[in-house]
C-alpha cells in the first residue's frame, strides 16, 4: 500500500473519506545563498559543522560571564551593518581580562554531550509544573534558560593558511559568544539573526583549532508570565545552536556576505530587465584587479539543478584596495521570462545567477557565488495584492519558528511538512512571527509558491519584557535589520517586510513614529523594492503611527476586539471593526490583517452546551474546560480579544479593499497555552502541534479552496453518555445548500445566508448510528459526507507520511497511528496508552499526539493517543540504508506495523 499521509488518516477519522494530497516533489537546495558549492576547484568551499559538537548546560551562570562584560569585543561584529563610519564600534586594544576556562584549548570536554547541530537543549525537557514553575506555559514549559557552551575543532588544511575563514551561523538562541583558540572573536546577541564572523585571524594550521560557543538566555528575555499586561504574547525560543553552522573557505577576495543583490524591473511575459549588484570584498593585503561575470540559468525546482543558460551580465572589472569592499552593478535582458508565481493559479518559477570572480591574464576563477532568484511583480496598493499583474488574495497564516516536537531546531523536511499541510488547506501566505526564520524555510516558501511577510522584530525601545530586545535595540537594530535584509532580498516570495509586532512605540505617538520610520528608512535604504510595514493592535487610523508604513497591517482591530455582546462582560479594551476607517484615513495603502482570529480548540473534543453565537470567549460553562485544559473543537471559541473564524469572515467580506489575512495560526506551536497556562502548547492553530488538521481546517479550506469538493461534519457521532442529548451538528463545505440526515430521517434543509459560513442544526437529540450531509451548489449536488458511531478500539494502523526517507541522518518520516474499532474507523474519544519501537536503519526522534495539555516529555517512546491519533517521528541513520520498521502497541490492541525504507 501506498505510504499516506497523517492528513488523509485525520480525513478518514473525521468521517470524510480519502483527501488526496497535492503533493508535488519538492527538492529543496538544502544549502542557502553561496553555500552551494562544496568542491574547492570553484575557489569556495563551504563545509557544514553538524557533527562532533560538544555540548554542557547549567541553569546557573557558573562562568560568570555577561555580555555587558565583553560588549565591547562582540560589538565591532555589527560594522559591516551600520553606514555610517562614525557610528562604527572599536575593539578594544587590550584582550579582556578574564579567564574563561571553557574557551580554552586545553579544557577537557569529554565528558560534555556529544551533539549534532541543529540543536535545541531545552525540547526534550522534562516540562516544567506548577503555577510557579521557572518556565511557565507562556514560554512552552520547557528549560530554555541559562548558559549552553557547545566546543568543536576545526581543521585547517596546509593550503587553507592564505583564505578568508568564516564562521556563518544562521541562528544561536542567544547572546552568542564565540572564541577560537581561546581568543575572544565576537559575537551576536539577537537570537533569530543569522551572523557571520571572520577566523581568519586566529586559525593555525592544522586540526586543533578549538572553537567554544557561549549561549545565554537571561529569565524574561522572551516574552512571558506576564499575565495582566496587554502583550501577554510569548513564545517558545528554544535554545542553543539551533540552526546550522557553516564554514566558509574563500580567497582573501571574495563575493562578500549576502553580497549580491538582484531586482527586476519592466517585467513582462516578453522580456525582463534585472539588475545585479555584487559587492566584493578584498582581505588581502594588496591591492586585486577583479574581473566579475554572471550567467543566468533556468533553477529546476524538481531536480534541484541548474537548467539551461537564458542570460548574461556583462562582464565588470573592479579594483579593490586592501580591506575595502566594492560594489559593482550590471544590468542584462531575459527574453520570455518564466515568471515566480504564487500557488494556486500561478506556478513558482526560478533562475540561479552564477557569479565569477576572475583574476589574471588566465582568468582564473578564485571565487564563484549562486543567487537563487525570481521574475515577477508585486503591485501591492489599496485595492489589494497584484502579483504579475493578477489580483491574489492574501490567504496567509501565521507562524512560529518551533517545529512543535522537535522544538527550535530547524529541520528542512518538518519545515516542508507543515508547508504541505498549509497548502493543502489553501494557505498562500506565510508571516514569520515574529523573528527571522531559517534561510532554508525561505527556500522552500519560494519553491512552493508562498507569498511571505518577513518579520524581524518584537520589540523596539520599549519593552514587553525586563530582559528582551529593548536592551540592546539602540546598538544592535541597524546591523540586525540591515543584515536581516541583505540575507533574504534575492527571495521572490517575499512581498513585504516587517520591522514590528505590537510595539509599545504604537501608544507614544511622535516619539513611537519617529522610531518606525528610522526602521522604514533602513529597510528602504537596503531594498528599495518592498513596502514595509509593522502589526498593529492598538495604533488608531487618526494616529501617526501608523503614517510611517507603506502596508496598513492589523492584528485583530480590522474585524473588531470585543465588540460583540458575548465579550461585553470582559475587562479590556474594546475596539470597533477599523477595516474601513484604516481605509478612509490611507485610502492609498495596501490593508490587510496581519493577525486575524485567535480562535481557540483541541483537536477532536466538543464540550457542551454549544453557544449559539457565531463567536464567543472562553470560561468553564463557554467552550471550555479548566480542568482538562481542553477547548471545544466546535470551532466557535476565541481568546477574549479573539474572533471565530466566521466573525473573521464576517468583518472581512463586506470591504473588497482588504487584501486578505494571516490567521492566528497556521499550526499550533510550543508556548502561549491562552487561557491554560499549566499546558505547553498553543490552542490557536488550524492544525494541531502534531500536524494533525483540527475540524478549521476544513472551515479555512472551504473558504481559500471553494473549487474542492468537499463537506465536513462535526462532532463525531459516538457519544455513549448523550443518548437524547442535544448534540448540535455543523457542517464546513463551499456550497450553498445543505440537508442533514440522522439514521436516514431529514433534519431539515438550510441555506448559507450572506455572511454565514456553516450550516448548523443546533438542535440535533442525540441517538446512534449514521449522521450523513448532502450539499448542493447552484442547485447541484455539491458533496456529501457520512460520520458514523463506531465500536470499542480493536487495533492501532500506522501509516508513513513517506515511504521512504534519505539515510542523511536529517530526513525524517512522520508516523500516523489510529486507534480502530473492527470495522477500521477511527475511535474518535480513544487515549489508549501506545508504546512505539523503531527497529532497523532508523531511530524514534519524538512523539506527539497534539494534546496541548500532554506534559510527557516528546523524545518518550509512550504517548497516550488523543482523539484517536497518535505520531511518531522517526529519523534515519545516516549512512546506513535498509529497512526501518515502526512498531505500535498498546494493551488489548492489536498492534499496527509500518516498513519504510531508508535509501
Ligand atoms: C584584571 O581584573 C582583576 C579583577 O577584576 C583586577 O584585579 C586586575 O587588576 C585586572 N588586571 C588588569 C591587567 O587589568
Ligand atoms: C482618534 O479618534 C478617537 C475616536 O475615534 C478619539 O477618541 C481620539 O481622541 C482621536 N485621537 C486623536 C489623536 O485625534
Ligand atoms: C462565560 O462566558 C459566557 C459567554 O460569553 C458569559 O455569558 C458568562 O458571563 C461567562 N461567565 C463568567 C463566569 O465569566
Ligand atoms: C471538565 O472535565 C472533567 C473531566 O471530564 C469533568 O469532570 C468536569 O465536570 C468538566 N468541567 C466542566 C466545567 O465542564
Ligand atoms: C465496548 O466496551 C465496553 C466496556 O469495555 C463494553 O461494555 C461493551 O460491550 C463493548 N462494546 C462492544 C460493541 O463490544
Ligand atoms: C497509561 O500509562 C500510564 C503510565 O504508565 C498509566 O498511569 C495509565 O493508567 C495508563 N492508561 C491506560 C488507559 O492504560
Amino acid at each position: 500500500m501506498l505510504a499516506q499521509s497523517g492528513l488523509e488518516n485525520a480525513a478518514r477519522l473525521l468521517g470524510l473519506g480519502f483527501l488526496v494530497l497535492n503533493h508535488s516533489p519538492i527538492v529543496v537546495a538544502r544549502v542557502v545563498e553561496g553555500r552551494n558549492l562544496e568542491t574547492p576547484t570553484n575557489g569556495r568551499q563551504v563545509i557544514k559543522l553538524d557533527t562532533d559538537w560538544r555540548f554542557w548546560h547549567s541553569f546557573e551562570n557558573l562562568d560568570g560571564i555577561t555580555y555587558d562584560q565583553l560588549k565591547a569585543y562582540i560589538l565591532p561584529c555589527a560594522n559591516d551593518f551600520i553606514t555610517n563610519p562614525s557610528d562604527h564600534y572599536q575593539r578594544p586594544s587590550s584582550e579582556p581580562n578574564i579567564t574563561v576556562q571553557y574557551a580554552d584549548k586545553k579544557f577537557d570536554d569529554s565528558n560534555w554531550e556529544t551533539v549534532k547541530v541543529p540543536h535545541d537543549w531545552a525540547i526534550k525537557g522534562p516540562f516544567y509544573v506548577g503555577a510557579d514553575a521557572p518556565v511557565g506555559g507562556g514560554m512552552g514549559r520547557l528549560p530554555v534558560q541559562g548558559v549552553g557552551w557547545y566546543r568543536r575543532k576545526i581543521t585547517v588544511e596546509q593550503g587553507d593558511t592564505d583564505k578568508a575563514i568564516y564562521l556563518d551561523i544562521d541562528g544561536a538562541m542567544s547572546y552568542a559568544i564565540v572564541w577560537l583558540n581561546g581568543k575572544l572573536l565576537g559575537g551576536w546577541p539577537y537570537g533569530y539573526n543569522s551572523f557571520r564572523l571572520d577566523l581568519t585571524p586566529y586559525l593555525l594550521a592544522g586540526k586543533d583549532n578549538q572553537l567554544a560557543i557561549r549561549l545565554d538566555n537571561p529569565m524574561q528575555s522572551s516574552r512571558w508570565n506576564i499575565p495582566t499586561n496587554m502583550f501577554q504574547c510569548t513564545q517558545y525560543p528554544g535554545g542553543g545552536l539551533y540552526r546550522n553552522v557553516w564554514l566558509t573557505k574563500v580567497d582573501k577576495t571574495h563575493v562578500g556576505q549576502s553580497g549580491t543583490y538582484i531586482t527586476t524591473e519592466e517585467v513582462s511575459s516578453s522580456s525582463a530587465t534585472l539588475n545585479l549588484a555584487v559587492s566584493v570584498d578584498n582581505k588581502a593585503n594588496f591591492k586585486r584587479d577583479i574581473h566579475i561575470s554572471t550567467d543566468v540559468f533556468k533553477l529546476n525546482l524538481e531536480t534541484g539543478k541548474t537548467g539551461p543558460k537564458i542570460a548574461s551580465f556583462p562582464r565588470a572589472s573592479v579594483s579593490v584596495l586592501p580591506g575595502q569592499s566594492v560594489d559593482s552593478s550590471s544590468s542584462t535582458i531575459v527574453q520570455n521570462p518564466q515568471l515566480w508565481g504564487v500557488w494556486t493559479s500561478q506556478q513558482p518559477s526560478m533562475y540561479i545567477a552564477i557569479t565569477k570572480l576572475h583574476v589574471g591574464a588566465d582568468d582564473q576563477v578564485i571565487d564563484t557565488y549562486e543567487t537563487r532568484f525570481g521574475i515577477r511583480t508585486f503591485d501591492p496598493s489599496s485595492k489589494g495584492l497584484l502579483v504579475n499583474g493578477e489580483h491574489v488574495r492574501i490567504q496567509g497564516v501565521n507562524q512560529h519558528h518551533d517545529l512543535g516536537a522537535l522544538g527550535a531546531a530547524f529541520n528542512v523536511r518538518a519545515a516542508e511538512r507543515q508547508l504541505e499541510i498549509l497548502r493543502d488547506l489553501g494557505v498562500n501566505a506565510i508571516r514569520t512571527s515574529h523573528n527571522p526564520p531559517a534561510p532554508e524555510l525561505l527556500d522552500l516558501l519560494d519553491q512552493m509558491g508562498f507569498l511571505v511577510m518577513d518579520e524581524i522584530f518584537d520589540s523596539w525601545e520599549i519593552q514587553k519584557n525586563p530582559n528582551d530586545f529593548h536592551l540592546i535595540f539602540p546598538e544592535w537594530h541597524e546591523a540586525d535589520l540591515r543584515s536581516f535584509i541583505r540575507r533574504d532580498r534575492n527571495h521572490p516570495s517575499i512581498y513585504s517586510w516587517s520591522v514590528g509586532n505590537e510595539v509599545g512605540e504604537q501608544f507614544t505617538e511622535a516619539d513611537g513614529t519617529a522610531v518606525a520610520q528610522g526602521l522604514v528608512d533602513i529597510v528602504h535604504e537596503t531594498d528599495p523594492t518592498r513596502p514595509v510595514t509593522a502589526s498593529m493592535n492598538y495604533a488608531k487610523p487618526n494616529m501617526t503611527f501608523p503614517t510611517a508604513f507603506d502596508i496598513i497591517s492589523l492584528n485583530y482591530q480590522g474585524e473588531g476586539i470585543r465588540d460583540t455582546p458575548p465579550y461585553s462582560h470582559l475587562p479590556g479594551i474594546t475596539t470597533p471593526p477599523l477595516y474601513s476607517a484604516f481605509h478612509s484615513a490611507f485610502p492609498e495603502k495596501l490593508i490587510e490583517g496581519s493577525e486575524t482570529a485567535s480562535a481557540l480548540s483541541s483537536r477532536g473534543t466538543y464540550i457542551f452546551p454549544v453557544t449559539g453565537e457565531i463567536s464567543a470567549p472562553i470560561n468553564d460553562t463557554s467552550g471550555g474546560n479548566s480542568t482538562t485544559m481542553q477547548v471545544s473543537a466546535y470551532e466557535l471559541y476565541t481568546a477574549n480579544f479573539g474572533s471565530s473564524a466566521d466573525k473573521t469572515f464576517a468583518g472581512q467580506d463586506p470591504y473588497s479593499f482588504v487584501a486578505g489575512e494571516y490567521v492566528w495560526t497556521g499550526f499550533d506551536y510550543l508556548g502561549e497555552p491562552t487561557p491554560y497556562d499549566a499546558a505547553r502548547s498553543s490552542y490557536s492553530g488550524i492544525v494541531d502541534l502534531a500536524g494533525f488538521p483540527k475540524d478549521r481546517y476544513y472551515l479555512y479550506q472551504s473558504r481559500w479552496r471553494p473549487d474542492l469538493r468537499t463537506a465536513h461534519i462535526l462532532p463525531h457521532w459516538t457519544w455513549p453518555d448523550r443518548l437524547g442529548k442535544v448534540t448540535p451538528v455543523h457542517v464546513f463545505s463551499s456550497a450553498d445548500k445543505a440537508e442533514l440526515f440522522l439514521n436516514g430521517k431529514s433534519q431539515g434543509y438550510l441555506a448559507r445566508e450572506k455572511y454565514s459560513y456553516r450550516f448548523r442544526w443546533d438542535n440535533i437529540v442525540y441517538a446512534p448510528g449514521e449522521v450523513h450531509v448532502v450539499t448542493y451548489k447552484n442547485g447541484k449536488v455539491w458533496a456529501k459526507a457520512t460520520v458514523e458511531t463506531v465500536g470499542n478500539a480493536t487495533s492501532l494502523r500506522l501509516t508513513a507520511d513517506q515511504s521512504s526517507i534519505s539515510a542523511d541522518g536529517e530526513d525524517l518520516a512522520y508516523i500516523t497511528v489510529e486507534v480502530i474499532d473492527s470495522k477500521g474507523r477511527v475511535v474518535p474519544h480513544a487515549s489508549n496508552n501506545i508504546t512505539f519501537d523503531v527497529a532497523g536503519a532508523g531511530e524514534l526522534v519524538a512523539t506527539d499526539n497534539g494534546d496541548p495539555a500532554d506534559l510527557t516529555v516528546f523524545p518518550s517512546k509512550q504517548r497516550k493517543a488523543y482523539s484517536g491519533l497518535a505520531l511518531a517521528i522517526v529519523r534515519a541513520k545516516t549512512g546506513e540504508p535498509g529497512p526501518i520498521t515502526i512498531t505500535a502497541s498498546g494493551a488489548n490492541l492489536k498492534t499496527g506495523r509500518v516498513v519504510i525504507k531508508a535509501l
